[in-house]
Formats: structure tokens, sequence, C-alpha cells
């Protein structure tokens, strides 16, 4: 989605909207309600007092991202702890969890679970717009700091927001990290009416990663201990450009798959 097809609504207090309109290089809305496809306002939290970021477009409504509420508090404190298959995925080393670098970040359910395990996660996102969602996010979350119980406040200490292109940033940067965690998004099936909001919008902005497999190989050369992939159950792994490499195993939930990636075992497949 180019940058004609997004605006920004303006606010009663100018200076937001305007400061926002500059950093992403995005016009203000000439209309309210717009007639852009995608256009972000912010919603006013009737508890909190807050106003929140989102990005709305007529099929989703208001897409926003909120640590301490809604879903991902639910998926903190239900989701099934260190046994669920993602935190499994991770693995551990012999110094203890992993580091991690999410180099897909999106809405940051993942890397907020993540985090709320103990494991330090640096979030990668190359959109402007979901990183502002997110940036949005951390703020006012850091805001809410000393209301926050320890578990909630050392949960968003562990979380670090880089804005970048994982690909350019792996090969560039050389991040000294354990685990890479990718889950890219796939074009989802047309008649699947429950595609989630979160999801419907994000393909909306950016449409399917089709460099997943540039990606892939970026991760596989710049982990120390492994690289995580997520997929949709039944899907083909994600294959790499540079060598055939396939998942060393992978951990099965009802909906997904993590295909896992063991570093050495790969470097011992090589020799
Ligand atoms: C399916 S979403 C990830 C959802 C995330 N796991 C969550 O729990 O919310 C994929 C996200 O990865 C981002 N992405 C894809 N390729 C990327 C890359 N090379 N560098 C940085 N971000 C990337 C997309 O912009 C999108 O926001």
């Amino acid at each position: 989605m180019n940058s004609s097809e997004i605006c920004i609504i303006q606010q009663t207090d100018s200076s937001k909207s305007d400061l926002l309109s500059d950093k992403l290089d995005i016009p203000l809305c000439q209309l309210n309600p717009p007639d852009s496809p995608v256009w972000l306002d912010w919603i006013l939290d009737k508890q909190s007092q807050q106003q929140k970021l989102a990005l709305c477009s007529k099929a989703t409504g208001p897409v926003l991202i909120d640590f301490l509420s809604g879903k991902k508090a639910h998926r903190r404190k239900f989701g099934g702890g260190k046994n669920q298959p993602l935190a499994r995925a991770m693995g551990s080393t012999p110094k203890g969890l992993p580091s991690i670098i999410d180099a897909t970040a999106g809405m940051a359910g993942d890397s907020y679970v993540l985090a709320s395990l103990g494991f330090k996660v640096d979030m990668l996102e190359r959109s402007a717009i979901v990183s502002a969602l997110l940036e949005d996010a951390l703020d006012r979350a850091l805001h809410e700091k000393p209301n926050l119980s320890e578990e909630e406040q050392l949960t968003l200490d562990r979380l670090n927001l880089i804005k970048a292109d994982s690909i350019e940033y792996l090969l560039n940067e050389k991040p000294n990290v354990d685990v890479i965690y990718l889950d890219p998004m796939y074009p989802e099936k047309k008649k699947k009416a429950a595609v989630k909001k979160e999801m419907q919008a994000l393909q909306l902005l950016a449409g399917p990663d089709i460099d997943s497999s540039k990606l892939l190989d970026a991760a596989l050369q710049t982990a120390n201990y492994r690289v995580v992939v997520k997929r949709p159950k039944g899907a083909e792994p994600v294959q790499g450009l540079l060598n055939e490499v396939a998942p060393t195993t992978n951990i099965n939930s009802p909906n997904t798959r993590y295909d896992i990636y063991v570093i050495k075992a790969l470097k011992e497949q090589i020799n």
C-alpha cells in the first residue's frame, strides 16, 4: 500500500497528528470519515482516558496494540506458560533462556508472550506504520509502569523495538543472538471468514511477505543456536535460497507448526 492510500485523521490537538504525518510522510485526511481504504486515528479509551493510536479500515474497524489488557494480557495469563509450543520451540541454552530476535514483530503478540516468560526479545518491524503502532503501545504501557505489577514491569523491560528491515539488519549489523523467530505473513485462504482483525489489517497494509526465503537465509547465517519459523498447519516449510535446508525438527499445535532449524545440526550436515 502506498502513502496515497492512507491518511491520518487530524486531531483537536493538531500537533500530535502533524508530528505523525511528518514522521511517516503520510498526509492528513481531507474528510472524516476518509475515502481512503485505510487510515490512522487516535481512539479514546474511556477507562484509562488514554488516546490510543489505531489503524482503521471499514472492514476491520480500529485495530490497535495493547500490552496490558485484552488479548495480550489474556494470552500472558492463560496461554499455557513455558509448556506452550511457542516457548518450547525456543529451546534453552547452557547459559539459560536464549536471547531472541523476533524478525517479524507485527502486532507483537508472540514477542509479548515470550517476554512474559522471561525471554529478552528484540522486535524488528519494517513497516513504519506497524512500528508506529508498536511505539505508541510501548509508550502507553511505560507511562502506566508505576501502577503495574512487578511481572508486567519485567515483561515490558524485556522488549526492545527496532524499526528495520530484518534482512538488512541481520546481514549488516550481525547481532549476537541465540534464536531468531520468523512469522512471515502468508496469503490468507479466501473463504476463511474468521481471519483475525489484526491479521486483516496487516494484510491490507503490507500484503503477503514475498521475501521470506531471503529472510530465512539471513536468519540462518546469523543465529547462534536456532531459527524458528511459524507456519500454518499443513503448509510447506519456507524454502531458503542459498542452501536447500530442511527443518531439523518441528513442534505442532492444533493450527500451527513451528519449524526449528538447529544451527549446530545444519553445520554438521554441511561439513
Ligand atoms: C504475520 S505478521 C507477524 C505477527 C506477529 N508474530 C504477532 O504475533 O503479532 C508479519 C509481520 O512481519 C513484518 N515483516 C515481514 N518481513 C519483514 C522483514 N524482512 N523485516 C521486518 N519486518 C518484516 C511484516 O511487516 C508484518 O508486520
